[in-house]
C-alpha cells in the first residue's frame, strides 16, 4: 500500500468509528484502537503534508451534534487534551513544562471522567445555557435536558461568583443506573447501552426531558473560564465553584514533582474501580492561569494540560469456536468460546462478537490467540487478534453462519440493520421455547410452577408447542414426567388457572411482539379496549398511539399477519385469557380522542399540564411535543408561545381551550 492509499483508508475508518461512536453511540473499537489510528493517521500526514485535507478525520474533534437541537457556537471553543498511554510521555510532558516557563509551578492532578462532556453558561448566577461539545467549534443546546441533573445547580449559592462565566465538565451515567438501565434494555431486547459514556450522552440527546430525568445523571465539573475568576489557580476556582454549589471531585491533588504525578496516577489506577462512574485516565493540568496562558495552545489542545489513559484490563487468550445464539426474536448473536482466562478478576470462557460486522472487522480465525478485554462494558469483548502469533498454519476463517443454527433456515438481515435474524419464528426451536419463557415470565403472565427446564421439556415431548397449549395441559399429561409428582403438576395447573386473572396489558406484553415492551404494551391497552381493535388498527392508527412509531406499528402489523400468531390468539381467547380490558379500566378508558394528535401548550387553570396528558391518553389520543400537519389540534391555555401560536394558524389547526376541551370529553 501506498502512503496515499494508506492515509485515505485510515481516514475513511477513522470516519465510521467517528460515526459510530458519536452519532449512533455505539463504538465498535477500544479508544485504545482508535487513539492508536489515530495517531498513525497524524503521523503519516505530518510526513507527507502534500495530502493534506481539511476534512480529514485528525483535523476535527468527533462531532455529537443532533439535527433536532439547536446549535449554539462556544464562546470559547471546546478543546480536547493531548493523550497518552505511556508513563515517559507523561515525564516528557512535565520536563516540557519545566523549560517553558523556566520557575517553579504547581499541576492539579484529577481523575479523568468518562461521560459526555458539557459547558454551561451561568449569568447572574443562573444557569443559562447548556451545550454539548459538537465539533468544538458549536455543539447542542441541549439546556432543557441537563436541568434535570440534579447536581448541576440552576441558581447558583452564596456570593462571589463572576457576572458571567463558563464552567465545563462531565455528565455521567453511575454504574449502578447504567447496569439497571440496560438489565431494562434486555427485557426490552432493545440493544444494549455499551458503556455509561455512551448511555450519558445517549440519553442527553433524547428529545422527552422527562425520560432524561428518570435516567438519573449526575455531573462533576472540572473547568473555569471567564475573564474574572477569582483566583490565579485552577485548584483554587473550583474550589470557590464548590462554594457556589457545584460538584467538584474531592479527589483533586496539587502536586508539584513528577514523582507525585506518578504516585497519584498509580494509586488511582486501582483505587478508581471503587467509584460509583466510570473513569479513563488522569488528568494533569498547570495550575496558574497566568503561567496557562503563557504556555498556550496547539491547534486541537492546550499546551497546559495532559491526559494519562488507563489500560482497560486485557487479556490474550485462544479462540476455540464461535457458536451462535438465536433469541426469542430470531436475532442470531455470534459468541466467542474462548480458552478459560482470568480477566479482572472472573474466568472468562465466552464473550460477545455482537454481529456479523464486528466479527469480520475483527478477521478471526479459528485457534487465533484474542485480546479480550474489560473496559467499561459489562460483557467482556474481544478487541482484535495478537498478529505477531499468527503462525503459517492458521485456523479456519470464521464467517457468518447463512442458515439457522437450530432449524437451518436461511438467515436474513433487514437493510440497515446490524443483525441477522433467522426468519422461522413458527418452527424454530429457540424462538417457540424462548416465546413460551416470555410468555410465562414474572412481568408477562407469570406462571408459577414453571420455569425455562419445565418448558424445554413439555417442548421436546411435544406437550406444547406455543403459549396457548399451556392451557390445553391437565395434570395427567404432567404427574409422571421426570422431576414432576402430583404436587408440582397440580402447582402448574393452578399456575396457569390463575394467568388468565392477568390484566389485558399483560396479555399484550406477554405475546411477545418485538419492540413492544411493558410501557408499549400499557399504551396500546389504553388505546384500544380489545384484542381484535388491536388486530384490526391499521399502520395509522397505530402510530398514532403514544410512543407508537413507524418501527413499533410495522412490527404489531407483521405479528398479527401472521396465521399461527393469530391462531394462538384465538386459543388464548378460548381458554379465557383476558382479552380486552376489565370493566374497572373500561370505566377510565374510552376512544373518544382516537386517532388524534394533540399538542399541549400554553399555562392551565383548571387541571396541570400532567392532568390533562393523562386525560388524552386515557381517551385514546397521543399526546406530541410539536405541531406538524398531522396535529389534530392543540390544547391551548394562556401565554401559548408565539412561534407555536403562528406555526398553528399557518398550518391551519384548530386551537381548543381547557373548558372547550373538558367539554369534547364529557
Ligand atoms: S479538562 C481544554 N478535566 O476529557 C481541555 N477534561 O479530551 C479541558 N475530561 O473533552 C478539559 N475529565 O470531556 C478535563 N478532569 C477533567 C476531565 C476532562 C474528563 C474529558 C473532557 C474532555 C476530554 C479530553
Amino acid at each position: 500500500m501506498t502512503a496515499k492509499e494508506k492515509i485515505e483508508a485510515l481516514r475513511e475508518e477513522l470516519h465510521r468509528h467517528n460515526y459510530n461512536y458519536y452519532v449512533l453511540s455505539q463504538p465498535t473499537v477500544s479508544d485504545k484502537e482508535f487513539d492508536e489510528k489515530m495517531r498513525e493517521l497524524q503521523d503519516l500526514e505530518e510526513q507527507h503534508p502534500e495530502y493534506y485535507d481539511e476534512n480529514s478525520p485528525s483535523v476535527r474533534v468527533g462531532s455529537d451534534i443532533n439535527k433536532n437541537f439547536i446549535q449554539v457556537t462556544h464562546k470559547y471553543p471546546m478543546l480536547s487534551l493531548a493523550n497518552t498511554y505511556s508513563e515517559e510521555e507523561i515525564a516528557d510532558f512535565y520536563e516540557r513544562v519545566r523549560k517553558t516557563l523556566n520557575e517553579e509551578f504547581e499541576v492539579c492532578c484529577e481523575l479523568k471522567y468518562d461521560g459526555s462532556s458539557i459547558s454551561l453558561t451561568y449569568e447572574k448566577g443562573i444557569l443559562v445555557r447548556a451545550v454539548t461539545r459538537g465539533d468544538g467549534e458549536k455543539g447542542d443546546d441541549v439546556t432543557t435536558n441537563v436541568k434535570t441533573i440534579r447536581s448541576i445547580p440552576l441558581k447558583l449559592h452564596g456570593k462571589g461568583y463572576p457576572d458571567a462565566f463558563e464552567i465545563r465538565g462531565e455528565i455521567l451515567m453511575p454504574w449502578l443506573v447504567f447496569e439497571e438501565l440496560n438489565r431494562e434494555k434486555e427485557r426490552r431486547e432493545e440493544p444494549l447501552f455499551a458503556n455509561p459514556r455512551n448511555a450519558a450522552s445517549g440519553t442527553l440527546k433524547l428529545q422527552n426531558s422527562a425520560v432524561v430525568a428518570s435516567r438519573k445523571l449526575d455531573a462533576y465539573l472540572y473547568y473555569l473560564l471567564g475573564d474574572k475568576l477569582p483566583c490565579d489557580g485552577h485548584y483554587e476556582n473550583l474550589q470557590e465553584a464548590a462554594g457556589w454549589g457545584f460538584k467538584i471531585s474531592p479527589y483533586l491533588k496539587k502536586c508539584s514533582s513528577i514523582e507525585e504525578v506518578f504516585d497519584y496516577i498509580h494509586y488511582w489506577d486501582t483505587e478508581r474501580k471503587k467509584l460509583p462512574v466510570a473513569t479513563d485516565g488522569i488528568v494533569i493540568k498547570v495550575n496558574s492561569l497566568r503561567q496557562q496562558r503563557n504556555l498556550g495552545f496547539t491547534a486541537k489542545s492546550p499546551r497546559w494540560a495532559i491526559a494519562y489513559k488507563f489500560q482497560a484490563e486485557k487479556a490474550c487468550t485462544r479462540l476455540n469456536e464461535v457458536t451462535y445464539q438465536v433469541g426469542r426474536t430470531g436475532a442470531v448473536t455470534p459468541v466467542a468460546n474462548l480458552e478459560p482466562v482470568l480477566l479482572a478478576g472472573t474466568v472468562v470462557k465466552r464473550a460477545s462478537l455482537h454481529n456479523a460486522d464486528i466479527m469480520e472487522g475483527l478477521d478471526l480465525h479459528i485457534g487465533d490467540m484474542v485480546y479480550v478485554e474489560k473496559g467499561g462494558e459489562i460483557i467482556p469483548k474481544i478487541t482484535g487478534v495478537d498478529t505477531n502469533a499468527i503462525s503459517m498454519l492458521r485456523g479456519e476463517k470464521v464467517r457468518f453462519i447463512e442458515r439457522c443454527p437450530e432449524c437451518k433456515a436461511r438467515l436474513i438481515r433487514i437493510e440497515g440493520e446490524a443483525v441477522h435474524y433467522c426468519p422461522n419464528e413458527a418452527h424454530c426451536p429457540p424462538q417457540i421455547k424462548g416465546k413460551i419463557e416470555h410468555f410465562i415470565s414474572r412481568r408477562a403472565m407469570n406462571i408459577e410452577g414453571l420455569g425455562p427446564e419445565t418448558v424445554d421439556m413439555f417442548y421436546k415431548l411435544g406437550l406444547v408447542c406455543n403459549s396457548a397449549d399451556l392451557y390445553r395441559l391437565t395434570a395427567d399429561d404432567i404427574r409422571g414426567l421426570e422431576r414432576m409428582g402430583d404436587k408440582s403438576a397440580e402447582n402448574i395447573i393452578q399456575g396457569v388457572e390463575k394467568s388468565k386473572e392477568v390484566p389485558f396489558e399483560r396479555v399484550i406484553f406477554a405475546l411477545g411482539i418485538r419492540f413492544v415492551g411493558e410501557t408499549v404494551a400499557k399504551k396500546l391497552a389504553r388505546a384500544f379496549s380489545t384484542i381484535d381493535e388491536l388486530m384490526g388498527a391499521d399502520l395509522e392508527t397505530l402510530k398514532n398511539v403514544d410512543e407508537i412509531g413507524e418501527k413499533i406499528a410495522e412490527s404489531i402489523l407483521k405479528f398479527f399477519s401472521q396465521e399461527n400468531n393469530r391462531r394462538i390468539v384465538d386459543q388464548l381467547r378460548n381458554a379465557g385469557v383476558q382479552l380486552q380490558r376489565s370493566k374497572e379500566d373500561a370505566e377510565q378508558y374510552t376512544n373518544k380522542l382516537a386517532g388524534q394528535s394533540i399538542v399541549i401548550s400554553g399555562v392551565f387553570n383548571l387541571h396541570s399540564r400532567d392532568e390533562y396528558k393523562e386525560m388524552i391518553e386515557k381517551n385514546g389520543g397521543k399526546n406530541v411535543g410539536s405541531i406538524s400537519s398531522k396535529t389534530s389540534f392543540i390544547l391551548a391555555g394562556e401565554n401559548m408561545g408565539p412561534s407555536k401560536l403562528e406555526k398553528a394558524q399557518k398550518l391551519g389547526i384548530r386551537t381548543l381551550s381547557e373548558e372547550e376541551f373538558l367539554q369534547l370529553l364529557e
